[in-house]
């Protein structure tokens, strides 16, 4: 055990846990102790598939969803039902501190001010409730734009700029007091810390130590410093927060010569950067010098949200790739099961299982939980040729099982850990349309996962038109769900099925292209990514697709949010967002009555939104709050 994780262990004093666990674990124990009776209702969710043409999914009379359906706008604003509020929370660049300089409009905001201030790029979060009037948000933030964060949109970049960049990524914790008028961010509350690209991180798990993970600057290959690129997240029934590496790989190049390995490729890995030019100020990021240090990225790491001096630990049992999510189920037995993406084309669905079991009498004792267990990847086939529901099964990534072996270049758990995308191919998992969010459902043995587009389907000789990636050069995206086994999240093998087809039926007349009989002219959209259930077993879908309104898109507008029931497959659009913004990112309060959304991202590539501010103001992601007039629960 590592300095860090000592101090993490010591700074958790249990006491300090109780109410956040028993909200907690009310929304999991329903899904551990409900596995094996609820496998009927689950079967009757298959037999009523939204994507039979016979069924009447798309009526308006699901009795979950009981808000107006928003039309698609591209208009520059946050619009949500009738009877709803949505405020601003917090923006990109609102200082955590009394002492942090305030935002510049037009960017010149230095690296020190934004290491105090609201990252940028807000992605995924999770609400943590500490008392009645007090809570905490964790909320990452994946990346920057250059052309909105610096005057000379990143074209003259220097020493500064960069180090500005990296105190924008990571995450941010806010502190959160309850008002007569709602739930506010408390400046200065003392959960407040920024995490960026250059905070000590533990690494964890099988890997730590490994070779492949040493550095000049950390020869034992245990201390990481910071994360980037943290997409979408996770929360534990113990009370801590997962942020999850995605696209990594765009921060590492050189000038020099590196020579570039094969699984250095497979991550997406080369010489040119993917225009960050941190390698250029920074040499930890040029691979020429440091070529592992692209092999510390990628992982899940693990954040106590209520402890602002504790090391975040990088979690390395659930694999190295470009983690989108992290859903985390407690099975029946007692095991944690994490659902896991990995957001690129061809790429796969994973899944860990704990060897431990969580104890809910003893928080402290679920702390490491998560360094041991078996990670598995997914294989799915279809029922018959074409037929869009079938069987699957998972292969097991445990070094010296199926071919992973040193003649298949694999001498270690550690290797099949940080290489897991190449012992993926190994067992042979099955390439997905860039698998995003994961989420379980909270009452039911069903979970369901966003696969977002592919425009490399049936193009590339890996990827298959087949089983649940069915269309060719897929500009839509689909929802796929899957049923474990016996209801049992940690068994061998399940029964999928596509909960919907996203498409434009306004274009295409019909067949695939036009998406599933529960898509139609008044709920369509492209590209699912961010998807959660409530309490009540609403699936909230979030999208990150094509915005132009033109063409194969033509009638979709801005990206948006919308609202299904996954028992009648009904999808209504619940709100839409401002110009060029993915919607990104949701949390609810326990009472179901504030929703946190995230705007990621509005304006970019210069595209003219001033949201969320007006007037010439630059645009700044920022977190928006939900409420009801009539303080009633969302979406009900
Ligand atoms: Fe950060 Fe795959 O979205
Ligand atoms: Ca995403
Ligand atoms: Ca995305």
């Amino acid at each position: 055990m590592s300095q860090f994780e000592l101090k993490d262990e010591q700074n958790h004093p249990r006491t300090e846990m109780p109410e956040f666990t028993r909200m907690v674990e009310q929304s999991l124990s329903r899904r551990r102790f409900l596995g094996g009776a609820a496998a009927l209702g689950a079967v009757a969710f298959f037999s009523a598939s939204p994507l039979s043409r016979t069924m009447a999914a798309a009526t308006g009379c699901s009795p979950l969803l009981g808000f107006e359906a928003v039309p698609t706008s591209t208009a520059d604003t946050f619009v949500v039902p009738p009877g709803y509020k949505a405020e601003r929370l917090i923006s990109w660049g609102d200082p955590l501190f009394s002492n942090v300089a305030e935002f510049i409009n037009g960017g010149g905001n230095t690296a020190a001010a934004q290491a105090g201030q609201f990252g940028d790029n807000n992605d995924g979060m999770s609400f943590f409730p500490v008392d009645d009037n007090t809570a905490i948000l964790a909320i990452n933030n994946e990346y920057c734009n250059y052309e909105l964060m610096f005057p000379h949109q990143g074209k003259n970049m220097g020493e500064e700029d960069v180090k500005c960049a990296q105190a924008a990524h990571g995450v941010s914790v806010l502190t959160l007091k309850k008002q007569a008028d709602g739930w506010r961010f408390e400046k200065d509350g003392k959960f407040n810390r920024r995490i960026d690209a250059n905070t000590p991180m533990a690494i964890s798990g099988p890997a730590r130590g490994h070779d492949l993970l040493k550095t000049q600057a950390d020869p034992k290959g245990e201390l990481a410093l910071g994360t980037f690129n943290n997409c979408a997240n996770g929360m534990t029934p113990w009370g801590t927060y997962l942020t999850c590496e995605e696209n990594v790989h765009g921060y590492f190049g050189t000038s020099g010569q590196a020579e570039i390995t094969p699984a250095q490729a497979r991550y997406g890995i080369g010489a040119e950067d993917a225009g960050w030019q941190w390698h250029k100020f920074d040499e930890r990021f040029d691979l020429a010098k440091h070529p592992n240090e692209a092999n510390r990225f990628g992982w899940v790491v693990e954040i106590d949200p209520r402890d602002p001096a504790s090391t975040p630990i990088k979690r390395t049992a659930l694999g190295r790739f470009k983690h989108e999510n992290a859903e985390l189920v407690i099975d029946n037995d007692g095991h944690v099961v994490v659902y896991l993406g990995d957001d690129e084309r061809g790429e796969h669905l994973y899944r860990f299982v704990s060897e431990g079991k969580y104890n809910p009498s003893d928080i402290a004792a679920n702390r490491e939980l998560l360094d041991k267990g078996t990670l598995y990847v997914a294989r799915f086939n279809a029922a018959s040729e074409g037929e869009l529901k079938g069987k699957g099964d998972w292969l097991e990534l445990t070094f010296g099982k199926n071919g992973l072996t040193p003649e298949n270049g694999f001498s270690s758990q550690a290797e099949v850990l940080i290489h897991a995308r190449l012992a993926a191919t190994q067992v042979g998992a099955t390439t997905m349309d860039r698998p995003e969010w994961v989420a379980a459902h909270p009452t039911e043995p069903m979970v369901f996962c966003t696969l977002t587009n592919n425009k490399n389907r049936g193009v590339k000789d890996n990827q298959p038109v087949d089983g649940p990636n069915p269309r060719a050069e897929n500009h839509y995206g689909q929802i796929l769900r899957w049923q474990p086994a016996n209801g049992n999240h940690t068994d061998a093998g399940f029964d999928w099925d596509l909960f919907l087809l996203a498409g434009n039926p306004t274009v295409h007349n019909d067949g695939l292209y036009a998406g599933s009989a529960n898509i139609n002219a008044d709920n369509m959209f492209n590209s699912p990514d961010g998807i959660g259930f409530d309490q009540a077993g609403r699936l909230w879908i979030q999208t990150d697709g094509n915005y132009s309104n033109e063409g194969d898109f033509a009638g979709q507008g801005n990206n948006q949010m919308l609202c299904a029931d996954p028992g009648t497959g009904e999808v209504r659009r619940f709100l839409t967002g401002p110009i060029a913004c993915e919607i990104t990112g949701l949390a609810f309060s326990p009472d179901q009555k504030n929703l946190f959304v995230g705007v990621q991202h509005p304006g970019e590539e210069l595209a003219g939104s001033h949201f969320p501010l007006g007037g010439d103001s630059t645009p700044r992601s920022s977190v928006m709050i939900i409420t009801r007039e009539d303080g009633g629960i969302i979406g009900a």
